[in-house]
């Protein structure tokens, strides 16, 4: 299993700039929650600078936090719930130790997402929900379309 950190010197750029996208999806994602989260245990694997974890808390939720990289687990850290450095696929946790389990724009950097996913499985005490969040592969935007085509026509893509 390799385990490098492509986010690593990323949290204070990341908390600056693509919160200000990230952070309404995973209001959006907590949102979509099958039941209320207040009062329940829940991880927020791959956590990042906490977006979702912040979004999870808003809704009473109590929280446990992930992720791959230090630098973006440092980000305000005193501000954030307890958290710890591991990989999405071998959590350091028991079976069923959480109520429930969020996962934003995580499983999408797995070449295999599925062993991430039944590690959340894993975790999870039955019934609970995993909510997940995971880039499109799919457009309905013509102009997205060519604005992609464009560098991989120049070689930038693979
Ligand atoms: C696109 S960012 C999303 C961060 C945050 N969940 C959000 O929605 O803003 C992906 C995060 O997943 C973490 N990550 C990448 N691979 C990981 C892995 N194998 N295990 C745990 N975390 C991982 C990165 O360090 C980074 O913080």
């Amino acid at each position: 299993m390799t385990t490098v950190d492509h986010y690593r010197g990323s949290g204070r750029r990341w908390a600056g700039g693509a919160t200000l996208v990230y952070g309404p999806i995973a209001v959006e994602m907590v949102d979509m929650s099958p039941h209320p989260l207040a009062g329940r245990r829940v991880l927020d694997a791959g956590t990042g600078t906490g977006v979702a974890a912040d979004a999870l808390i808003a809704h009473g939720a109590r929280l446990v936090a992930t992720d791959l990289s230090l630098d973006m687990l440092a980000w305000d850290a005193r501000r954030r719930p307890p958290c710890a450095v591991a990989d999405v696929r071998a959590l350091p946790l028991a079976d069923h130790c959480v109520d429930d389990t969020v996962a934003a724009f995580v499983l999408n950097h797995l070449v295999d997402p599925g062993a991430g996913f039944a590690e959340l499985i894993r975790v999870t005490r039955p019934g609970g929900a995993i909510l997940v969040t995971v880039y499109s592969t799919a457009s309905r935007s013509a102009v997205r379309d060519r604005l992609d085509r464009s560098p991989c026509s120049a070689a930038w893509s693979r």
